[in-house]
């Protein structure tokens, strides 16, 4: 196999301290990878004014396989224009279309509901990434004065609701769960009883998707409700397909149900194009620079991006030795364990080996 070229971006705050510790598993996977590093981020825009130099998104498409990337988000740029530019650049530039957000519990002892077990917490999100109220499509309208109006579109398109359903049933036929069961339902969240033009949009895709599909079944949830039913009783989901916004939201929601947000993967995907992988956290700046930032959502990270490739005995490597972590407590104190980000990496690394 030809090496697989990643580009790696780590970004701001800890996604510094976690990228490298994906770095090191990735390598002692024997997964065989180019890495090339891109130093976009809050310290290159206050240096120089960059947020991602012209041509970019082209280049990433054009001379790499994957985007390995940290987190963005800096205090010291409070507008915080070089995070969108470089990850929602990324997202809508290179129409990364489909954000799929596993959703795993490798131990009873991670999750914070009762009784819920390895088995009761299986589950995957698929997210649309390019359009929804992230397009930026608004204004605002007598700025500063007492009559200012803020506009905020929603915009969905035929075109991309109908391709992240029908990923969300195609994600469903070609995937199991971790006990080899077949996933075989797709559920829909929306709001599209107060939310109607575009709730009847993805309403009617949806059915029409869904009738294509007669072995999987089709549901649907409000975002309210499912809100609710994720922290009462995770077992009611397989596949959930939704929007930009509230795929954002209910995957904070869902990273909890795993030990927190240090624990979250997520890869953004267009089949067939350069996808980019990301750890759903943030760059969490209180955390930065400390050593204690949870590197294992940036691991399994790197691990869904070789399954992507299609190196799937390091992926599986990695996986497993996140698991045998988790169970011998060899983790970041944000699930319980006593070990810095670095060691965690290095005991990961070392198992792997
Ligand atoms: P955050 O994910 O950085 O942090 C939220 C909470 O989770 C904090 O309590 C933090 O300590 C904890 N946390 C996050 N990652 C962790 C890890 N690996 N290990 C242990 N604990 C972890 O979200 P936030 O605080 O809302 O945002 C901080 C900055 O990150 C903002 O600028 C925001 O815009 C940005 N952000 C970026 C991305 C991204 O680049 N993909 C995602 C979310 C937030
Ligand atoms: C995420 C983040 C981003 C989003 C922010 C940083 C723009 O919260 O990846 O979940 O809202 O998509
Ligand atoms: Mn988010």
């Amino acid at each position: 196999m030809n090496n697989k070229k990643i580009a790696v971006i780590p970004g701001d705050g800890i996604g510094n301290e976690v990228i490298p510790q994906a770095v090191r598993v990735l390598e002692a996977s024997g997964a065989p990878l180019d890495l090339t590093y891109f130093d976009w981020g809050a310290n290159r825009y206050l240096a120089d004014g960059t947020t991602v130099p012209p041509g970019v998104f082209e280049m990433l498409g054009r001379d790499f396989d994957a985007i390995l990337v940290g987190a963005f988000g800096d205090p010291r740029v409070p507008s915080n224009i070089h995070a969108k530019e470089i990850l929602l650049g990324m997202r809508f530039k290179m129409d990364l279309y489909a954000n799929v957000r596993p959703v795993r519990l490798l131990d009873a002892s991670l999750c914070p509901l009762k009784g819920i077990e390895p088995k009761d917490v299986d589950f995957v999100v698929i997210r649309e990434n390019t359009e929804g109220v992230y397009v930026d499509s608004g204004g605002i309208f007598k700025q500063g004065t007492a009559d200012e109006v803020a506009i905020q579109e929603d915009i969905n398109s035929r075109k991309g609701v109908e391709r992240v359903v029908r990923y969300a049933f195609e994600y469903a036929v070609h995937n199991k769960k971790a006990d080899g069961k077949p996933r075989n339902r797709v559920l829909m969240c929306d709001k599209s009883n107060a939310m109607t033009y575009a709730g009847s949009l993805w309403q009617r895709v949806f059915k029409a998707v869904g009738a294509e599909y007669p072995q999987i079944k089709s549901e649907h949830m409000y975002v309210d409700a499912l809100c609710m039913q994720m922290v009462r009783d995770p077992r009611k989901f397989d596949v959930i397909v939704t929007n930009n916004m509230f795929g954002d939201i209910i995957t904070d929601v869902a990273a909890a149900l795993q030990g927190g947000l240090g624990m979250a993967a997520s890869g953004n995907i267009h089949p067939g194009k350069t996808s980019m992988f990301e750890p759903v956290h943030g760059s969490a700046p209180p955390l930065a620079g400390k050593n204690v930032a949870n590197p294992m959502g940036a691991i399994l990270t790197s691990a869904m991006m070789l399954a992507h490739l299609g190196v799937s005995d390091a992926s599986r490597k990695i996986e497993t030795a996140v698991l045998e972590a988790v169970r011998q407590k060899k983790t970041t104190q944000d699930v319980s364990g006593s070990l810095g980000t670095k060691e965690v990496g290095d005991w990961i690394a070392k198992q792997i080996a």
